[in-house]
């Protein structure tokens, strides 16, 4: 994949409507009251929507916010699917499902930000949108409401691509987290308007990208969380570009089991045993070294206040979990890291989210933050990681995408970029 995009920088906005795609998918408070828990994706949007009123344009701005359900009876049923009773499920409860899902609390947020009046339009397309978008002046901002509401959004579908394409004549996306999705908002759109990356995208495909194509060496990948399954593709892939793999988190303990390891009753995926010899293999066969744990530490069940102690990797008693990875490991690793070149980082070493597990995870993290090395962390739990344990400022970047971040690293095509226009 070409990362050689056009940016904002590239096309003329002075006097032009701007649709501005970005990721203001962010976390709410569960309790529904339209308290935003971070605002970290609003912030990352600032420079791009700041340039581009400074520049006189009028700017459209769209995001999606969380998986809105079209109908109450796809609501019924997945909520059905969830275990839910049949009688709680109501059609008051799928309205409220949908109102918390509004952009109100965004466009207050955006608006305290920027210190400036944001304008917010009550649909996507529809005729509030229009009418909002049709008397926008340069150096205004607008944003639609969730485009998730719109059904075709995902389906990218063409006919919502070119309504929200009719109200703009340049499109600048910057939603790095949502790149990985061929929807309206962010593939659809480009088909119809001269299409350019923003300051964020362009940021996250100098850091990523360039640690995946060219990458100063020697390139360290960590790769944790819990299940192997999700890694499959980046493992695979980095593979063939990293010179040493380190395997942390859950996942180490099916590579342990495909090895004839005693897990106990640690989180294993039986079905990915083969795959992971073959992986081990395919290390060997490349010549990158591949790190595996050599001691954990054990939990006698999944709480913060469990019972814990350290064994050796494979060795892991019934009626016991691994949560960490142990001191021995946190040694290993913390020098394979010292000397890197390049780090990429993916996944949790143990359940960080418990202080009595947290150590190998902060370990890992305080090593990273000692390095001369690039240092990217992967959206998700490695960025929830570093920044609850407080290293986040010492990282080289830390990426706003989740499942975005994980399918550039799997060398996947991400059509929210293939759209844009090379440079
Ligand atoms: C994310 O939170 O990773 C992005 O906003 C994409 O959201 P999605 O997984 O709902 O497409």
């Amino acid at each position: 994949m070409n990362y050689n995009k056009k940016t904002v920088k590239d096309v003329d906005v002075k006097g032009k409507k701007v649709l501005l795609r970005c990721d203001f998918n962010v976390p709410m408070a569960k309790d529904g009251s339209g308290v935003i828990t971070d605002d970290k994706r609003i912030r990352a949007a600032l420079p791009t929507i700041q340039y581009l009123l400074d520049q006189g344009a009028a700017v459209i701005a769209c995001s999606h916010m969380g998986k809105p359900v079209a109908t109450f009876e796809s609501y019924k049923k997945k909520q059905l699917e969830k275990g839910k009773d049949e009688a709680s499920i109501t059609e008051e409860k799928w309205k409220k499902s949908l109102a918390e899902l509004r952009m109100e609390p965004v466009a207050a947020r955006l608006s305290e930000l920027l210190g400036k009046p944001v304008i917010l339009a009550d649909d996507v397309v529809g005729p509030d949108a229009q009418a909002k978008a049709a008397a926008l002046e340069p150096g205004q901002i607008l944003l639609l409401q969730n485009t998730r509401f719109e059904k075709g959004e995902t389906k990218n579908d063409p006919a919502l691509a070119k309504a929200m394409a009719s109200m703009a004549e340049v499109y600048v996306s910057d939603a790095f987290g949502a790149v990985h999705r061929a929807h309206a908002s962010t593939a659809g759109v480009a088909d119809h308007l001269p299409a350019v990356s923003g300051f964020l995208i362009q940021k996250e495909l100098d850091f990523i990208g360039g640690a995946l194509a060219d990458p100063k060496r020697p390139l360290v990948a960590i790769l944790g969380g819990s299940k192997v399954s999700s890694k499959i593709g980046v493992i695979n892939n980095l593979l063939e570009i990293a010179d040493t793999i380190i395997i942390g988190g859950g996942m180490a303990y099916t590579f342990s089991a495909a090895q004839g390891g005693k897990v106990g009753d640690s989180l294993l995926e039986a079905d990915w045993k083969d795959y992971s010899l073959e992986m081990i293999q395919k290390a060997k066969d490349k010549g990158v070294e591949l790190l595996l744990p050599v001691d954990t530490v054990i939990a006698d069940k999944f709480a913060p206040d469990a019972d814990s102690k350290v064994v050796a990797a494979g060795e892991i008693p019934d009626g016991w979990q691994g949560l960490d990875i142990g001191p021995e490991t946190v040694k290993l690793y913390c020098e394979a890291v010292a000397d890197a070149g390049t780090v990429i980082w993916n996944g949790p070493m143990g359940v960080f989210e418990f202080e009595k597990f947290a150590a190998g995870t902060k370990a890992v993290a305080e090593a990273l933050s000692k390095t001369s090395a690039i240092t990217i962390i992967g959206g998700g739990d490695s960025a929830a990681a570093v920044q609850q344990l407080g290293y986040a400022d010492k990282m080289t970047h830390i990426s706003t995408g989740g499942g975005a971040s994980l399918e550039f690293m799997e060398g996947k095509e991400l059509p929210g970029v293939a759209c844009l226009l090379d440079a």
